[in-house]
């Protein structure tokens, strides 16, 4: 008999990571983050995702779904910014973590809402309903990101105030940042919106643009640019698929990874 034979046959590496979870914040009932230790030869790009599940119960299969990593490309941990769906089969189970548990990340971070989709320009709008900010705090911590553009616009749509997780973070926090501190302090603008409570910028988004209010509030020229802006778009599907025609309208062109442009979406990220 030979060796092959003898020895047993080589365990099938997993597709999944397991990642000690390092901290929790609960935001609202329905949202938090939490951050897990980053695999030393886990690289991505800023504003990827990458799938984040839990075992299965009972010995099933995994649960995993699309997580946006929220942290910069360069950062030791991995953070996160989640949902919680009452009964949905991952974050009825992940919104019961506690720091010291283990959650499973796929191995291969993907997706389009990155710099290198995008062609050259002079502003980034980085716009986003409800956890549709999760790539963002990844965009918006990438130096990168302030050598490419002068300025960076980050846009958050949420239904009420208390949804609008990381705005102390955006409004004071980044610019402690030691790495684009400074830059984000020169030129970095964050810009709210809230649906469905009183504010002082109320309103979706989409219409805000539409009647030019977030034009006049952020003091810039009404309207997009092919030749200055650039834009990505995160959330409601509603909201991206009206901004994209939107977008379209002012003459701004679709870019993906094989072909950058003007604008980049992700397609699937929340129905
Ligand atoms: C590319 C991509 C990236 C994603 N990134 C994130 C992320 O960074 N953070 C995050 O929380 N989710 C993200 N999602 C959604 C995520 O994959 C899951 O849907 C979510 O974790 C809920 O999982 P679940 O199994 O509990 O419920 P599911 O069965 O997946 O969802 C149940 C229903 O809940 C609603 N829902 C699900 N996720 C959201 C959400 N994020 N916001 C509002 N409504 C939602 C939808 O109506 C959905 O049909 C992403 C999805 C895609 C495709
Ligand atoms: N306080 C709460 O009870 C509460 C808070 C948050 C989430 N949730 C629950 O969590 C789940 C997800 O809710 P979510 O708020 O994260 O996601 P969501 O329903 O996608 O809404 C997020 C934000 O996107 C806005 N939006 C929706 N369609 C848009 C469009 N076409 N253009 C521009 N903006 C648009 C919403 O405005 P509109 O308000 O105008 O739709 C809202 O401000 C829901 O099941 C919800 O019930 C509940």
């Amino acid at each position: 008999m030979t060796d092959a034979v003898l020895s047993s046959p080589p365990a099938k590496a997993s597709p999944f990571h397991e990642l000690k979870v390092l901290w929790v914040k609960h935001w609202t009932d329905q949202l938090f983050s939490f951050a897990v230790e980053r695999p030393e030869d886990f690289r991505f790009r800023s504003g990827e995702f990458v799938m984040i599940g839990l075992p299965g119960e009972d010995g099933g299969k995994p649960v995993l779904r699309a997580y946006s990593v929220a942290s910069p490309n360069w950062a030791e941990e991995l953070e996160f910014f989640s949902i919680k769906v009452p009964d949905g089969p991952l974050t009825s189970r992940l919104q019961k973590i506690v720091a010291g548990d283990t959650v499973l990340m796929g191995k291969k971070p993907t997706g389009t809402l990155v710099l290198d989709a995008l062609t050259g320009g002079e502003r980034l709008w980085l716009i986003g309903t409800g956890t549709g900010l999760a790539p963002w705090l990844s965009v918006a911590r990438d130096p990168d990101t302030y050598a490419r553009f002068s300025q960076v616009i980050v846009c958050h749509t949420v239904r009420g105030v208390a949804d609008l997780a990381y705005r102390d973070f955006f409004e004071h926090g980044i610019h402690d940042d030691p790495l684009i501190g400074d830059e984000a302090k020169a030129q970095l603008r964050y810009y709210p919106t809230v649906t469905r409570e009183d504010f002082v910028t109320p309103g979706r988004i989409t219409d805000r643009i539409t009647s030019g209010a977030a034009f006049a509030d952020l003091d810039i020229e009404p309207g997009f640019r092919a030749d200055r802006d650039r834009v990505m778009l995160c959330g409601s599907m509603a909201m991206i698929k009206q901004t994209a025609e939107l977008l379209d309208g002012f003459g701004l062109k679709e870019g993906s990874n094989a072909e950058p442009g003007d604008y980049v979406l992700e397609r699937a990220f929340v129905g």
